[in-house]
């Protein structure tokens, strides 16, 4: 990477409120950074902490959370000011496609709508001028009609289809990276290879940069992710090339034994102690907790771009 990284996140730590009033540390040491142009993945296991690290660069994070550590894009300091920093580039310069699209589009909200209100927000620009861009953002991903999708709501299209919109929705406004959480995970492996061939297509035409985050090394090798990876597992991270084997040891895990040339890569282990459990309210999608989403749609939209 030439340069200094378009995103770079330091040493990141994220710690949630427990059910009995104390604090769990979702996230220690997650050190990612993302050049222009470029594409990195970000893998782990369920619950490791991949959401919330993307969570945490757009100043999304759930009520209660606390953080340590950086997130700088383009220069700019994303984490503190209360949040202030995100809320400048979220939505303009970085843009992220929620995990599942059966959830990141609200199902009481038209496509046209939920693709326009963040443009007219961010761009400042009339109705008629968002409605323009979200129909070829939506014809670029390949959806058919375009316009006439525009009218239509989530439940009217299948869960390929979904995902596009929800990519769609989120270039709209021309970000410089885009962060795709786990985009392929809902669909069958004829559509996932669609949206990966998609994703790979736009990020080339729009010189974008990418951070997909995955449970999959397919995936993630799939996409030519410049051989790099950062992986995490509860809660740590650790760097690694695609070519050498995919689990190395993660500096907050305790070591292992040496591994000989012949044996397979020890993976790192994890204490069975039980875990605490994280009081939240549930949300929908990461955002608005579920009730208020369903309450206000349009603040639904605005609280996430
Ligand atoms: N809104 C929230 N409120 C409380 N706890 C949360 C919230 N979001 C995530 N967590 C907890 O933080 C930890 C990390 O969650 P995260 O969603 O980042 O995992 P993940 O690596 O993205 O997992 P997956 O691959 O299943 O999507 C988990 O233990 C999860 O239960
Ligand atoms: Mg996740």
């Amino acid at each position: 990477m030439a340069g200094a990284p378009l995103l770079s996140i330091e040493n990141l730590s994220i710690s949630l409120p427990t059910a009995d009033g104390g604090r769990a540390l979702a996230v220690r040491g997650v050190d990612i950074a993302i050049g222009e142009g470029e594409i990195v993945g970000l893998a782990g296991e369920s619950g490791s902490g991949k959401t919330l690290s993307a969570l945490a660069a757009l100043g999304l994070l759930p009520s209660g959370a606390t953080t340590g550590g950086r997130v700088v894009f383009d220069g700019r300091e994303l984490m503190g000011e209360g949040g202030r920093g995100a809320a400048a580039v979220r939505g303009r310069d970085l843009a992220m496609v929620f995990q599942d699209p059966m959830t990141a589009l609200h199902p009481m909200l038209s496509v046209g709508r939920q693709m326009t209100e963040h443009l007219v927000q961010h761009r400042r620009i009339g109705r008629a001028e968002a409605d323009r861009i979200a129909i070829a953002m939506l014809d670029r991903v390949r959806i058919p009609n375009p316009k006439e999708a525009m009218a239509r709501f989530p439940h009217q299209f299948s869960g390929g289809m979904r995902q596009r919109i929800a990519i769609a929705s989120a270039l709209a406004a021309g970000p410089r990276l885009l962060i795709a959480d786990e985009p392929t995970t809902a669909l069958d492996v004829t559509v996932q290879a669609g949206i990966l061939r998609l994703i790979e297509n736009l990020r080339r035409e729009l010189k974008l940069s990418v951070l997909l985050i995955t449970h999959d090394l397919g995936v993630m090798s799939a996409l030519g992710c410049r051989g790099r990876a950062t992986l995490t597992r509860a809660g740590c991270s650790t760097r690694c090339r695609m070519a050498a084997p995919p689990i190395t040891r993660c500096r907050h895990c305790p070591a292992r034994r040496p591994r000989s040339a012949a044996s397979p890569p020890a993976a790192p282990s994890i204490r069975a102690a039980a875990l605490p459990r994280i009081s939240a309210a549930p949300t929908f999608p990461n955002c608005l907790p579920w009730a208020r989403a369903m309450r206000s749609p349009a603040r639904w939209i605005r609280s996430r771009w």
